[in-house]
C-alpha cells in the first residue's frame, strides 16, 4: 500500500482553517496595532478560548507575556517508549476509547548501542518485548501510530511525518522542539500534560516570553547549524532561556536547510527554552515534498503569501521581542561545548589551549554521531565527505567511530546511497536506528571502567556526567558531526582539522578539506524496511491491552490520596542537595529506563545522584539517629512510618528532561514539597501535575539554614490553595523541638493548578470531572 496514505496525511495536515478563524480572533482582541511574534501568532492561534486567555489576568492583553495562563488545545501528541509507558497507564485510568487528537509512540530509548544494529536492536528487542507489547496493544486500542523498535527516533520520525508550518504540538521528550525546525510550536512536557492534550482538557501553559535570534549572512566551511546552537547555549548558559521561546528570524533563515533549523531547534532545550522555532521558509518546501507532504507545503505556501495582518506563518515585521539576540552565519566559528554542561562553549580556535589549561585528557577513545539532533541526510553526508578524503589518504579512525542514523527512512537512504558502506569500510559501527549512547543505553567495549577518566566527542545535544555510558567520570564533548568525524581521525582532543595536519602512512601530511553534503538525497528518500512503517492511527476497541498482573516492568496505577485539608505539620527534611540536580540525578535513566512503567520498582532510584549539601557525599541520606542510608532507603522508612516528607535545593532543581518519574516518584515515597532556589520549567509544572508543591526561596541565602532532618511546618498552603493563588506561603523550620528559621517562599500555582494539588493529582482532577 502506498505511505503514507490519504487519511494520514489528511491527520498530519494542520487544521489551517480553524488556526485562521482563531488568528482573526485574536487579532480582534488585541486590536490593529499589535505587532505578533510568530510564537505569539501560533500559540494564541491554539487558545481554548481566546478572550479568557488573553484578557483574564493581564491588562487587557497588553501583558500576556511572562504573565497569562493560556490554556492550549495542541494539535498532535507524540510519546516515546520511555515515557508513553507512564502517560498510557495514566491516559488508560481516564476510560475513554481513543485520543481526542492524533498520536503517536516511538519505540527509541529503550534500544542499546553495542555492537552495531543487527544484532543490538533483536536483542533489545527481546529484552523488553513486554512494554513494546503494552505500547503497540494500547497504540492498536487507542488509535495511536505505533513506530516499532527500529523505525527512529522519535524527533526525527516527528520531522519526517508529522511536524509543518503552524501545527502545535506537545511532545513527552525534552527535545520535542525539534520539529520547530518546520515550523511548528513543540514542547516538551511530561506524561500527564501529554494526557490532557489525549483527552481533550485544556492544557496550560504560562505565556513564554520570546527572544528573538536575528540570523545574518550565510554558513560556509566548517561551520554548521549545530554550531548555531552551540555559540548560543554559550551566550545564554542553561538557564537563559527559561519561560522564553526561542524565535529565529532575519535574512539567515532563508540560507538554513529544514534539518539544519531543526537541529538548532533541538539544542533549545539546552537553553532551558520553552520551545524554538523558525518561521515558514525556503527550506521546507523541497523537505515537505521530499517527504511525501507536498500539499502540505502548497498550503502552507498560500497561507504565508497573506497580508501581514493575516499571515500566520511569519511574524510580523515589526514583531516585538523580549530580547534579541545577532548572530552573523558568516563569521560563525565552529564550536565545542562541555565537558558536563552544554553551556561550556569554546570556538574551535580557542579549544586546545583550554585542554592544557584544564588538564582535559588529550586523546579521545570514541566519536559518535548521529542521534536525534545530528542525523540529517545532510549531516551524515557531510560526514562522509570526510571520511571519503582521510580513507583516500590511507587514514583510518583512530578512535572508535559510532553512527547512529536518525531513522530508517534516512538509514535506509544512506545505505542506498553508500554513505554507510563508506562509513563502515572505514571501520565506523553503524547503530540501530535508535537514542542508544545517547541516553545511557551504551555498553562500551573499549575497556573504559566506570571511574576512568576518558574523553569522548559526540554530535549529541546533552553532556551531563553519567549520560552516555553511566560513567560520570567519562568527559562527553558536543560538536557537529563534521567534527566529531575529523578528530576521530586524530583521536586527539586538541585537534583542530582546520589548520591541523595528520601524518599519513607514506610520511606525508594530510589536512581535510571542508566538509561538503547534500541537502536532501537526489534520489528521493528511500522508504526502508517496511516492517518499520507505523500502525495506522485508527482505533480497535477489541484489542486488549497487555498488562501481567505479576510483571516487575509494567504496573497499573493507583490514584495518589488528595491533599489534606488542613496546613501540613511534622515534615521532614529528607535531603539538603547541593547544586547541579537534573532529572537524571532524580531518575537516572540507562538500566532504571527498564521499570519506567512500574512505579514501586523504579523508585528505587529516586535522587540516587544527588550531592548531600552538608556531607559532599552522593546518595548518603542521614536518619534522625544519625544513620545512613541510600535516599529510597531513607524515603522508603519515612513512608512506612507515616511520615512525609521535603527536599530542599539549589537552583534549576529538576534541569534537563521532561522525564515526569523525576515527580511521580518522589509523590509515590511521600515527597510533599520541594523547595528550591528555582525550578526548571518543565519538572516544576510535573511536580504539580502529581500533587507535590514546588516552591523557591524568597531569601536564597535561608538554603544555608536547613538541615536534613529539620521538621517544617507549613503556613499559608490552605489559602494558596483554596482562595488566593497569589498568596505566600510560609515554612517554619524546627530542630530538636526548637525553631531555627523561617522561610519566606514564591510559587508559581495557577488556581487551575491548585486544583491539581487538592485533589492529589491532575489526573485525579480529571478523573473527579468526568465522572461528573
Ligand atoms: Fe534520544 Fe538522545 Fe534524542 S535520548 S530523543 S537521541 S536526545
Amino acid at each position: 500500500a502506498p505511505y503514507p496514505s490519504a487519511e494520514a496525511i489528511e491527520s498530519r495536515t494542520p487544521p489551517y482553517s480553524k488556526l485562521l478563524t482563531r488568528f482573526k480572533k485574536v487579532r480582534q482582541v488585541l486590536g490593529p496595532n499589535r505587532h505578533l511574534t510568530l510564537a505569539e501568532k501560533i500559540l494564541y492561534s491554539h487558545l481554548d478560548d481566546v478572550e479568557e486567555s488573553l484578557l483574564t489576568n493581564t491588562s487587557n492583553g497588553a501583558n500576556i507575556r511572562g504573565n497569562a495562563n493560556l490554556k492550549l488545545k495542541p494539535d498532535r501528541v507524540a510519546m516515546q517508549d520511555a515515557s508513553a509507558q507512564m502517560a498510557l497507564l495514566q491516559f488508560m485510568s481516564c476510560g475513554l476509547g481513543s485520543t481526542a487528537v492524533p498520536a503517536s509512540i516511538h519505540c527509541d530509548h529503550m534500544i542499546v548501542g553495542e555492537k552495531g544494529a543487527d544484532t543490538d536492536l533483536p536483542a533489545s528487542i527481546q529484552g523488553n518485548k513486554e512494554v513494546f507489547d503494552f505500547l503497540e496493544s494500547a497504540g492498536k486500542k487507542y488509535g495511536i501510530e505505533f513506530w516499532p523498535p527500529g523505525a527512529g527516533i522519535i524527533h526525527q520520525s516527528v520531522l519526517e511525518n508529522y511536524s509543518a508550518p503552524g501545527l502545535m504540538m506537545l511532545g513527552t521528550d525534552s527535545h520535542t522542539p525539534n520539529a520547530g525546525g518546520l515550523g511548528a510550536i513543540a514542547i516538551g512536557v511530561g506524561g500527564a500534560d501529554a494526557v490532557d492534550a489525549l483527552v481533550d482538557a485544556p492544557w496550560e501553559l504560562k505565556a513564554p516570553k520570546v527572544l528573538g535570534v536575528c540570523l545574518d549572512g550565510e554558513l560556509s566551511g566548517w561551520a554548521s547549524p549545530k554550531d548555531v546552537i552551540m555559540y548560543l547555549a554559550g551566550k545564554l548558559t542553561v538557564r537563559g532561556g527559561t519561560g522564553y521561546i526561542i524565535e529565529y528570524f532575519g535574512p539567515g533563515v532563508d540560507t538554513l536547510s529544514c534539518t539544519g533549523m531543526a537541529t538548532i531547534c533541538n539544542m533549545g532545550a539546552e537553553v532551558g527554552a520553552t520551545t524554538s522555532l523558525f518561521p515558514f521558509s525556503p527550506g521546507h518546501i523541497p523537505y515537505l515534498q521530499a517527504t511525501h507532504r507536498g500539499s502540505i507545503a502548497a498550503k502552507a505556501a498560500e497561507l504565508a503569501v497573506m497580508a501581514e495582518g493575516r499571515n500566520i506563518l511569519r511574524p510580523d515585521a515589526k514583531a516585538e521581542y523580549d530580547q534579541v539576540v545577532n548572530i552573523n552565519l558568516s563569521t560563525l566559528e565552529p564550536h565545542i561545548n562541555g565537558p558536563f554542561t552544554p553551556d561550556l562553549s569554546t570556538p574551535l580556535s580557542k579549544f586546545s589551549d583550554l585542554v592544557a589549561e584544564k588538564n582535559w585528557p588529550t586523546t579521545f577513545s570514541s566519536g559518535l554521531i548521529g542521534s536525534c539532533t545530528n542525523s540529517s541526510y545532510a549531516d551524515m553526508t557531510r560526514a562522509e565527505s570526510l571520511v571519503k578524503q582521510a580513507t583516500a589518504a590511507g587514514l583510518t579512525p583512530k578512535a572508535d567511530f559510532f553512527i547512529t542514523p536518525g531513522s530508517e527512512q534516512v538509514r535506509a537512504t544512506l545505505d542506498r546511497d553508500d554513505t554507510l558502506s563508506t562509513f563502515e569500510s572505514a571501520g565506523g559501527i553503524v547503530l540501530a536506528n535508535a537514542c542508544g549512547p545517547c541516553i545511557g543505553q551504551w555498553k562500551r567495549t573499549d575497556g573504559v571502567q566506570k571511574g576512568d577518566e576518558n574523553a569522548i566527542f559526540t554530535s549529541y545535544n546533552r553532556n551531563f556526567p553519567g549520560r552516555n555510558d553511566g560513567n560520570r567520570a567519562t568527559m562527553n564533548f558536543l560538536a557537529s558531526p563534521e567534527l566529531v568525524t575529523a578528530l576521530s581521525y586524530a583521536g586527539s582532543t586538541t585537534f583542530n582539522p582546520m589548520t591541523d595536519s595528520i601524518p599519513t602512512p607514506d610520511g606525508t601530511q594530510f589536512r581535510f578539506k571542508p566538509p561538503q553534503g547534500q541537502d536532501l538525497p537526489s534520489a528521493g528518500f528511500a522508504r526502508g524496511n517496511a516492517e518499520f512503517l507505523p500502525t495506522p492511527g485508527v482505533p480497535d476497541p477489541t484489542t486488549e491491552v497487555k498488562v501481567s498482573p505479576t510483571s516487575d516492568r509494567l504496573a497499573l496505577l493507583e490514584p495518589f490520596p488528595p491533599f489534606p485539608n488542613h496546613e501540613l505539620k511534622g515534615l521532614r527534611v529528607l535531603y539538603k542537595v547541593k547544586g547541579q540536580c537534573t532529572t537524571d540525578t532524580i531518575s537516572a535513566a540507562g538500566p532504571w529506563l527498564k521499570y519506567k512503567g512500574h512505579l514501586p520498582n523504579i523508585a528505587e532510584n529516586t535522587l540516587i545522584g544527588a550531592i548531600n549539601g552538608e556531607t559532599g557525599e552522593t546518595n548518603v541520606a542521614y536518619d534522625l539517629d544519625g544513620k545512613t542510608s541510600g535516599i529510597p532507603d531513607l524515603a522508603k522508612r519515612w513512608k512506612a512510618q507515616g511520615k512525609e516528607w521535603i527536599v530542599v535545593a539549589e537552583h534549576n532543581y529538576g534541569e534537563g528532561s521532561a522525564r515526569e518519574h523525576a515527580a511521580l516518584q518522589p509523590r509515590y515515597l511521600g515527597g510533599r514539597i520541594i523547595l528550591a532556589k528555582s525550578f526548571a520549567r518543565i519538572h516544576e509544572t510535573n511536580l504539580k501535575k502529581q500533587g507535590v508543591v514546588p516552591l523557591t526561596f524568597a531569601n536564597e541565602g535561608d538554603y544555608d539554614k536547613i538541615k536534613a532532618c529539620d521538621e517544617v511546618e507549613s503556613v499559608g498552603l490552605q489559602d494558596v490553595l483554596h482562595n488566593a493563588s497569589d498568596g505566600q506561603v510560609e515554612l517554619i523550620f524546627s530542630r530538636e523541638g526548637k525553631e531555627t528559621v523561617r522561610v519566606q517562599t514564591k510559587h508559581t500555582l495557577s488556581s487551575g493548578q491548585c486544583g491539581f494539588i487538592i485533589a492529589g493529582s491532575a489526573l485525579n482532577l480529571l478523573a473527579i470531572k468526568g465522572r461528573e
